[in-house]
């Protein structure tokens, strides 16, 4: 089942979004002993990395019991700049009590298929199942339609058996590591976070315009066996046809 939320502010978005976080959290490590969550990377989610850090929800988060991976990672070292484990571990893992061997960080400094392999491996012993059913999988979105590093024509996209490849992405001259669809699909919970006006021609194309995933990937995104909630801001969503929110949100 496909849900759209709309909010009016991006804080709006962030203190929901944590919200969500903290609850699939609690309800999974009260039905499973634990709770496995892919991050997203890039700027949107990082205000809710920050507000997970706060003492308030500490008491609330049993780090012990949760399990942090990436969905994807840019092909460079760890303390690059450009690095989403460098964008968590600022905003989040500095500041909370998380075992290491509960953060299961991208190799991102080894080649890029030396990576995406040794990922692949953690993975598969992480995940015993035949796809790696994440409890949660953060999303987001860029004006192009990818999410997590599928990229529209990237060759990733074709991938039918790989849990986690690199794909390498033209249009930025760049070598990206990620989830593949299938991967992803698996996942108990889809949040794709989006905000910002500028995201909004591109949210109403995916979500009310044609099927054409080639150059549109987010559009592969459906769970299998979940749930998929999109969570936007007013900004995002102003595009966005009233028969489609009214549909999308079960109103
Ligand atoms: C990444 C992300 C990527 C991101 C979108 C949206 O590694 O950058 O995984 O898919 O979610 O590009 O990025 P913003 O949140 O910065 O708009």
């Amino acid at each position: 089942m496909t849900k759209i939320k709309i909010f009016s502010s991006a804080k709006q978005l962030t203190q929901a979004a944590v919200t969500c976080f903290v609850e699939l959290a609690q309800q999974s490590i009260a039905k499973q002993d634990g709770f496995a969550v892919a991050l997203s990377g890039g700027s949107t989610p990082r205000s809710i990395y920050q507000e997970l850090a706060k003492s308030e929800h500490q008491t609330f988060l049993n780090w012990e019991k949760i399990h942090l991976f990436w969905g994807d990672e840019r092909h460079v070292p760890p303390d690059d700049p450009e690095s989403n484990y460098k964008m968590v571990k600022d905003a989040l893992l500095k500041h909370i009590e998380i075992p290491k061997e509960n953060i299961h960080r991208v190799p991102a400094e080894k080649t890029v298929h030396e990576a995406a392999y040794l990922y692949e491996a953690e993975l598969r012993q992480f995940f015993v199942e035949d796809w790696p059913r994440f409890d949660l999988v953060l999303l987001g979105m860029g004006t192009d339609g990818h999410t997590a590093s599928l990229f529209p024509r990237s060759a990733g996209l074709e991938e039918e058996k790989r849990w986690f490849i690199g794909n390498q992405v033209s249009e930025i001259r760049k070598w990206r590591l990620t989830l593949t669809k299938y991967a992803i699909n698996a996942a108990r919970n889809v949040i794709v976070l989006v905000q910002g006006a500028s995201k909004a021609n591109m949210l109403a194309e995916v979500l009310a315009g044609p099927y054409s995933p080639e150059e549109k990937p987010i559009q592969l995104i459906s769970p299998v066996n979940g749930e998929m909630i999109w969570m936007v801001d007013a900004d995002a969503a102003s595009s966005l046809p009233e028969n489609v929110i009214s549909y999308f949100s079960g109103s």
